[in-house]
């Protein structure tokens, strides 16, 4: 199973969940810093990404991880407050510029390709404190730090991601409340911040096209988180139908309006007014987009960014008793089909991730994909033998060959969640998703390989698996 020459193999992580030195050298604290100082158990006793694996000073180690794997491809993540302590470019942090800098450039003096998020969920408190994605203003903010992000970065890097898992942020963070700010907004949070959160990645699209492009010669996309689902009952109507809602309000509900014609799904927008009205809202809760921001926000993305997980089994549910929350919004049920191993929450279906990117093909015209994330995680503690888990990895590159040579899948990348264990949100250092093993009680952050690094290394430097489909 010889993958494509040039294809690129990556790992990834992200600022909080990796860096430590939360205020460090000049660093403008985030959301995260916020939400976790304050305690009350919303994350795993109360664990914070103070340290994490200190790679704001262990940066070093990292390459040697990175280098140890033979990576072409390395996603990380600028922290937007440890570069614009407040959020806005009134003031600089220096600092914060010489420690991205010289990752960029060591990535690049040993041939690995740096993918810059610029946004990976830690918003700088100070723009939370003027509403967070809840406010229209953010989106000149976001405009203008991903400005900045170009011009100082952008001779060297040639592939960014604006935002991670936008549908993620707005669910978590602004409708069901367990991400900071930490506050529910249940039903209507949710799609306001979808909505800025749209537009922002499509302005700094724009300023990059317009501004940068030419010059510098990248790409700049979004991240989306996608699992599949499978209707319960692959005969009934209405499950297949559940599934269609499921995909259209988690994937499509972002991918649509990017790269197709800069409108939310019809059935999005057709579910969520028939809720409203229900409920007595004189309008849908969904908000609009008027004719200009849909051609402003068409056809913004240079390539197809996903991660994926698990999968899922669906079934319809309806919204009886009316409730308010995005996800009654739906009106499914989701649940794991009891054969499926799991830890946590993510079940083992390698077979999903070929009908995503199918999917994908299908429904956005063939794009260039890459999967920005991948992985299984181990609960702590663990051995460094994760020959089972491995067993994860392995069976999703035989599906991706399976997906590039049988579905004609145009693939370019693949980067594993994560190269390092680190801060896993809510769920603190309890979920070891790294390939690297990091032990939190050692003030020096050890790096180890898990079986699954040594087994990946071999994989990239074979440029695929050793046997045959
Ligand atoms: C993703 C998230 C990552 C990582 C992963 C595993 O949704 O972007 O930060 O935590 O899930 O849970």
């Amino acid at each position: 199973m010889a993958f494509p020459a040039g294809f690129g193999w990556g790992a990834a992580t992200a600022a909080y969940q990796v860096e430590g030195g939360w205020n460090a050298d000049g660093k403008g604290p985030s959301v995260w810093d916020t939400f976790t100082h304050q305690g009350g158990e919303r994350v795993f006793k109360n664990q914070t990404g103070d340290v994490a694996c200190g790679s704001y000073t262990l940066w070093e180690e990292d390459l040697k991880c990175i280098k140890q794997l033979g990576l072409t491809h390395y996603r990380f993540s600028l922290s937007w407050s440890r570069l614009l302590p407040d959020g806005t470019t009134g003031f600089i942090n220096q600092k914060g510029i010489d420690y991205y800098n010289k990752i960029i450039d060591d990535l690049l003096a040993n041939g690995v390709i740096p993918i810059v998020t610029l946004y990976y969920f830690d918003l700088p408190q100070a723009l939370e404190d003027q509403g967070g994605w809840l406010s229209e203003a953010i989106i000149e903010s976001f405009n203008k730090y991903a400005q900045f992000c170009f011009s100082t970065f952008g001779d060297r890097v040639k592939q960014w991601i604006t935002i991670n898992d936008p549908n993620v942020l707005a669910l978590l963070a602004y409708d069901v409340g367990v991400f900071p700010p930490g506050v529910p907004h249940f039903g209507t949070g949710g799609y306001q911040a979808a909505h800025n959160l749209i537009k922002a990645h499509a302005r700094s699209w724009h300023s990059y096209d317009s501004l940068f492009r030419k010059e510098q010669k990248g790409m700049v996309s979004i991240a989306f988180f996608s699992g599949w689902v499978e209707p319960a009952d692959p005969n009934s109507v209405a499950d297949q139908e559940a599934a269609k809602r499921a995909i259209a309000f988690q994937l499509d509900f972002f991918a649509k309006p990017i790269f197709i014609d800069g409108d939310y799904p019809e059935v999005v927008k057709s579910q969520v007014a028939s809720m409203s009205k229900k409920q007595g809202y004189p309008s849908s809760r969904l908000p609009e987009f008027t004719e200009e921001e849909k051609r402003m926000i068409k056809g913004t993305a240079d390539f197809f960014a996903v991660q994926y997980y698990t999968t899922r089994l669906v079934k319809y549910q309806e919204n009886k008793k009316g409730e308010l929350s995005f996800l009654q919004d739906v009106e499914i049920e989701l649940f794991p089909d009891p054969s499926w191993k799991n830890i946590d929450w993510v079940y083992v279906v390698p077979w999903g991730i070929r009908k995503l990117l199918k999917y994908i093909v299908d429904t956005y015209n063939n794009p260039v994909i890459y999967i920005t994330e991948n992985g299984f995680p181990q609960s702590d503690p663990t051995t460094l033998d994760d020959a089972q888990r491995w067993e994860y990895f392995r069976q999703t590159f035989q599906e991706l060959f399976k997906a590039i040579e049988v579905d004609k899948v145009n693939l370019k990348v693949y980067c594993a969640w994560a190269l390092l264990d680190s801060f896993e949100w809510n769920q603190g250092y309890s979920s070891r998703f790294g390939l690297f093993h990091v032990d939190f009680e050692d003030p020096d952050r050890p790096r180890v390989p898990y079986t699954s690094a040594k087994e990946y290394a071999k994989i990239i430097c074979n440029n695929g698996l050793k046997e045959n489909l």
